[in-house]
């Protein structure tokens, strides 16, 4: 069976998806593990509660972090690496590590409203300000830059008149949450 490895930093809600689509059967993976940056996010706890590993990797140092991700991901080896909310850049080490298995969702239609700075609900700040009435999720590769690798796939979503930042960000989460099992069960078979 293919191994997976997800990378988070947050609420972990995209893991939580992947985890749903592997109990119902839509996708056929072993969870390998989970590896943060931070200790006691919502991610943390859909791993344990489902009794996946968890190594969290303390980043205050960087060439320690480097190490010990490139450590963890050798002990694992994963067919696919997954950044699901992953607020930390990937070591260019990694990605030649593990060509064309680093995948990463972002919460807009790249390539707009990517790149450094736009992460949470900054990225929905700006696309109600731009006036676009079309917003959505995209997966794509990750390479040296930040949310500019070759796109895989993206599911839009309509902008409404009425959206604040947050009412937009659950409506683009809730496609992620359908994009990101889909891409990946494509990606494995
Ligand atoms: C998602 O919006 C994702 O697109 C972005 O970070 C957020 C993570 O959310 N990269 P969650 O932790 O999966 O709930």
């Amino acid at each position: 069976m293919k191994k997976l490895v997800v990378l988070a930093s947050g609420s972990g809600s995209n893991f939580q998806a992947i985890i749903e689509a592997v109990r119902n059967n839509e996708l056929n993976i072993e969870i390998a593990g989970l590896i943060t940056n931070r200790d006691g996010i919502g991610a943390i706890e859909h791993a344990k509660m489902n009794r996946i590993p968890v190594n969290v990797i303390n980043d205050t140092d960087w060439d320690d972090f480097k190490l010990k991700l490139i450590d963890q991901l050798q002990k694992w080896q994963p067919d696919l690496i997954v950044l699901a909310g992953f607020l930390k850049k990937i070591p260019p080490e990694v990605i030649t590590g593990f060509p064309n298995k680093i995948i990463n969702i972002h919460p807009a239609l790249l390539p707009k409203f990517g790149g450094k700075g736009f992460y949470g609900l900054r990225v929905h700040e700006a696309v109600l300000k731009s006036g676009d009435t079309i917003s959505g999720c995209t997966v794509h590769y990750v390479n040296n830059e930040y949310d500019r690798g070759r796109m895989i796939e993206q599911k839009e979503v309509p902008v409404l008149p009425s959206d604040s930042p947050e009412i937009l960000a659950k409506r683009v989460l809730k496609a992620e949450h359908e994009l990101l099992p889909s891409v990946i069960k494509k990606l494995i078979t």
